[in-house]
Formats: C-alpha cells, structure tokens, sequence
C-alpha cells in the first residue's frame, strides 16, 4: 500500500498501475462501516485508493474541525489490511493552495434536513468531493447509505458536471443495538451511548407504521417524534419523511419514503435513516 501526500503523487501511479480504480473517500478514525467501503471496492475493482481529509469546507464555524477525532496510523493498518493500494493522506494547502476561490453549489436538494442545520456544509463536500473525483478519476466511488442527504448531493453533482464515474451506495452498518457506526459516536459517554439507540427504534416504529398502512408523511413524522420523546438525553434536530429523490417532505408516502433525522444527545449530534420502498 502507497502511502502519498500530493496531487501528482495520485496521478503518477495511477498512471503507473492502470487498470479500473474504486474510490473510498473518507475523513479518517475509520470503522467498520468504512472497511465494508474498501472490500465492495476491492470486490468491483483492479486498484483501490482511498483519502484521509479533515475538510475544513464542510465544518460550520461552530463545528467541530479541530476536534474532530483521529488516528491515521491506526487508519492506515485497517485500510491496509482491507486490500487497498494507494492512500491518499493530504495537507490542507495541497487540497486548498493560497489564493483557492472555486467552490461547487448543489442548489434544491442541500436546502432542508442538513442543508437548514448546516447551511455551508454540502457546499464544502461538494467541493471537496469533485476534487477528489478529478485527482483520482475513479471508475467508482464509494459513500455509506448513512449520509443519505450527501448521497443525494453526491449523485446530483456527478449527473449535472458529468463526471464520468459510478457512485455505489453501501448498506448503514449497525451496533448490535442498533445505533449507526459512526466516528462522532466516540464523543457519547457511556450513559448517552445507552439512550443512542432511539434514532433507530424511532426509524423502526416509523417501518412498523408504514408496513401497517400509515402512509401519511405526517403521521410517520409523529410516531419517530413520539419514540424521541420517550428518551429524556434526546433532543431532535429534525425528524423528516421525505421523497427519497427530492428530499421534499411527503404528504403522501405510499410509493416509498426517506426516513431521517438528526438528534442531539450530549454533546453528538447523531444522524439516521431507513429508506422504504414499495416493491416494484
Ligand atoms: O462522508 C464523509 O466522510 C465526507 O463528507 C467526505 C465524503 C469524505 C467528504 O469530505
């Protein structure tokens, strides 16, 4: 496994190693839902790489950048380990140079949800993510199904520039409790890692509803409401029943539905979301 830090270190070995490439970008102290990113890619291509980028454009200016948890050498052993080539680790200023002034706006879909919450946040990733895209020109790139709204962000930006690649979606990887893996978890103490579980119990109890027949958006919104309401540490950000496509909230949610939402829970902000589909 290479280990590189430029732009021009990338390009000359993929240049070196041809062949089809799949992309794993990430933001580093990787888990397990990252390492099932780096087998599917090593499943579906010849090489692949991956990054490791705090980007400072996606965090809000009360956000947590510099407490962002990390652990590149611990990173680099478990990315080594899945079976990927080439690891991209760089500085800011090689990814952001003096005098850098070039950023991507998606317009409708990052305006609710995350979008209202963290206004400049899918610019940042959007920006960052077509970088990434034109230094590595993967044949595929490989996101998690956990940030549904980045992956809709994601899949417009690739369609509206034409960037000529493949974004594979992968499953949310789970606590045996339920609660998502994610690398803001380790900001949870102990009594408010036992009440994290209610995202999931309150996406579950929406399912249950909607497999009974309750296919009004509304009504789906307030049995998740209702479930949050039961855990006192759970302060809800937002609790949405949206068109999975559009992200506009549904009235109607028969023909399938984005369940998500965000909570608060000390000092996490935790994100969640199932996605229901009618069968075709
Ligand atoms: O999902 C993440 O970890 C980040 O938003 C991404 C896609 C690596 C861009 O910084």
């Amino acid at each position: 496994m290479q280990v590189v830090q430029s732009v021009a270190d990338v390009r000359r070995i993929h240049l070196e190693l041809g062949g089809s490439w799949g992309l794993v970008p990430t933001m580093g102290y990787l888990h397990a839902g990252h390492v099932s990113l780096v087998e599917r890619a090593r499943a579906e291509n010849d090489h692949v790489a991956a990054s490791i980028f705090v980007n400072p454009t996606q965090f809000g200016p009360n956000e947590d950048l510099a407490a962002y948890p990390r652990d590149l050498a611990r990173d680099l052993s478990l990315l080594e380990a899945a079976g990927t080539d080439l690891v991209w680790t760089p500085p800011v200023e090689e990814v952001y140079p003096a005098g850098f002034q070039t950023y991507v706006t998606v317009e409708e879909v990052t305006k609710p949800l995350e979008g209202a919450a963290r206004p400049t946040h899918f610019r940042g990733v959007a920006t960052v993510v077509a970088k990434l895209f034109n230094v590595f020109q993967p044949d595929r790139a490989y996101f998690g199904q956990k940030d549904a709204q980045q992956v809709v962000v994601l899949r417009q930006m690739a369609r509206d520039l034409d960037f000529p690649l493949e974004i594979v979606v992968c499953p949310i990887r789970r606590e045996a409790d339920g609660l998502a893996l994610s690398s803001r978890n380790t900001y949870l103490t102990p009594e408010q890692r036992a009440a994290a579980p209610v995202l999931f119990r309150a996406l579950c109890a929406a399912q249950e509803a909607w497999l009974a027949g309750e296919h009004d958006g509304e009504g789906l919104r307030r049995v998740m409401r209702d479930v949050l309401a039961r855990e006192p540490l759970a302060r809800p950000d937002y609790v949405s029943a949206a068109n999975p496509q559009t992200l506009v909230e549904l009235g109607d949610a028969r023909r399938g539905v984005l369940l998500s939402m965000a909570v608060r829970i000390g000092k996490a902000r935790l994100i969640d979301n199932l996605l229901l589909a009618q069968e075709a």
